[in-house]
């Protein structure tokens, strides 16, 4: 039997967690630092996801046979290269690797070599520069700070002026610290997102998910960290899934083979169905947070067995059920902006209710964080998975939060 160690403390956590609980295979499941909902089902560790030292250290002491990282902040401070150095066994890419997320202009400069499908672009680091190009190109535009802003380093420039104000920030007053901006085209259509469990060039795809970045129904107010998710796509044929696996994902693991900065974990595909067909928006190097959430409660086959398999060069042997998911965030009321915490919430005992942000005082749950929980229910469709969904966040009784409706909209209009 064995011990797993999950690193993270989000929704993502919770919702690989409840997958790994599944497997028969797993007997002990620990969670760093985790959060009140995971303690329900796995033994806290009171370690943070980028204290690398005592993680390798809890590791070895608990004997764990695999870890499974979250965040993209654990791999950037290279746990996984630090666990791989003492013989331990991870599931996520090395520092080197993860940079698919967390440089832009290293993404951007693979896709280009590769003839990977996204928008063009070029790279400043000099303000006059840059701005004279936006001034040649045009709005709409799109501008990226080349590291990682904590989801806020991309704008997308309906006009030259906010072009320019954006650039101002990031190279003159280096709003995000001293950096590059990528600049590039600004492409349109739905986005999806298309996660792989990845080792070096063997690529396996889990079902595509969408998740609904804006704060409220129609997709209108501030951009957030995701209000809800869904899962399958059925705006995505066969045909456009399949270009993706071929044409992106394989081709962007092969890519980074060849360079001698192979991958291994779960590699994301944030992609855009365009007139001119699938572009690659960005690539992360983790699990997608709310898509997870949607996408693991459909799997049927064993998740353990799936990262074990992978890292040792097999196939996972992925089931999906038939069912179809949505997955609702409930957040607290001003989220992304300013919001308060320590509101009692009631009513959590129901199946694939995800913790995002909520401590655990006395028995009773509490509000502790911008976005607070996910409901994620299945159904035979999307609009039954919907409906449920939305009964679901009914039952759930708190003074201070707010949810969307119309997660899985664009779905209900777009059909095949
Ligand atoms: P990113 O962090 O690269 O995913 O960008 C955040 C969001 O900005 C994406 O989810 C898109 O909605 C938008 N975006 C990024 N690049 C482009 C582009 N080239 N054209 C249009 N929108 C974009
Ligand atoms: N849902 C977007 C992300 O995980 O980056």
């Amino acid at each position: 039997m064995a011990k797993v160690l999950v690193i993270g403390s989000g929704g993502r956590c919770h919702a690989i967690i409840a997958g790994l609980k599944k497997s028969p295979l797993v007997d002990e499941i620990y969670a760093a630092p985790g959060n009140a909902g995971i303690s329900e089902i796995a033994k806290l560790v009171d370690i943070k996801e980028t204290d690398v030292t005592n993680l390798v250290k809890f590791a070895k002491e608990a004997q764990i046979d695999l870890t499974v990282v979250g965040p993209e902040a654990a791999l950037s401070v290279g746990v996984v290269d630090e666990f791989r150095a003492n013989g331990l066994k991870i599931f996520g890419p090395t520092k080197a690797a993860a940079q698919i997320e967390s440089s832009k202009e290293f993404a951007k400069k693979l896709m280009l070599k590769y003839n990977i499908p996204t928008a063009k672009y070029e790279a400043f680091d000099n303000y006059d520069e840059a701005a004279s190009y936006v001034k040649s190109h045009g709005a709409p535009i799109v501008l990226k700070y080349d590291g990682l802003a904590a989801g806020k380093g991309v704008i997308v420039a309906m006009s030259e002026n906010e072009a320019l104000a954006g650039l101002k920030e990031m190279l003159v007053d280096n709003a995000f610290g001293k950096g590059r901006v990528v600049i590039e085209d600004y492409l349109e259509g739905p986005e999806f997102s298309f996660m792989c469990l990845v080792n070096n060039d063997k690529v396996y795809p889990l079902e595509l998910a969408q998740d609904h970045k804006r704060a409220y129904d129609n997709d209108l107010g501030p951009n957030t960290g995701g209000m809800g998710a869904y899962s399958p796509l059925p705006f995505i044929t066969e045909e456009e899934r399949e270009y993706a696996l071929e044409h992106i994902m394989k081709k962007m693991a092969k890519a980074m083979v060849l360079e001698g900065v192979p991958f291994t974990g779960v590699l994301y595909g944030g992609l855009m169905k365009t007139k001119n067909g699938i572009k690659v928006i960005e690539f992360n190097a983790r699990f997608g947070d709310p898509e997870t959430e949607v996408v693991l409660p459909r799997l049927e086959s064993d998740l353990y067995k799936a990262f074990t398999n992978v890292l040792a060069g097999k196939k996972p042997n992925l089931v999906w059920s038939e069912k179809q998911a949505i997955g609702i965030v409930l957040a607290s009321k001003g989220y992304p902006m300013k919001y308060e915490k320590n509101f009692l919430i009631e009513g959590l005992d129901m199946p694939n209710v995800f913790h995002m942000g909520t401590k655990l005082v006395d028995g009773k749950y509490y509000t502790n964080g911008g976005r607070v929980l996910i409901c994620v229910a299945l159904g035979s469709n999307l609009k039954e998975a919907n409906k449920k969904a939305n009964e679901m966040v009914k039952n759930i009784k708190c003074d201070n939060l707010f949810y969307r409706t119309d997660i899985g909209h664009y779905a209900f209009k777009n059909r095949k």
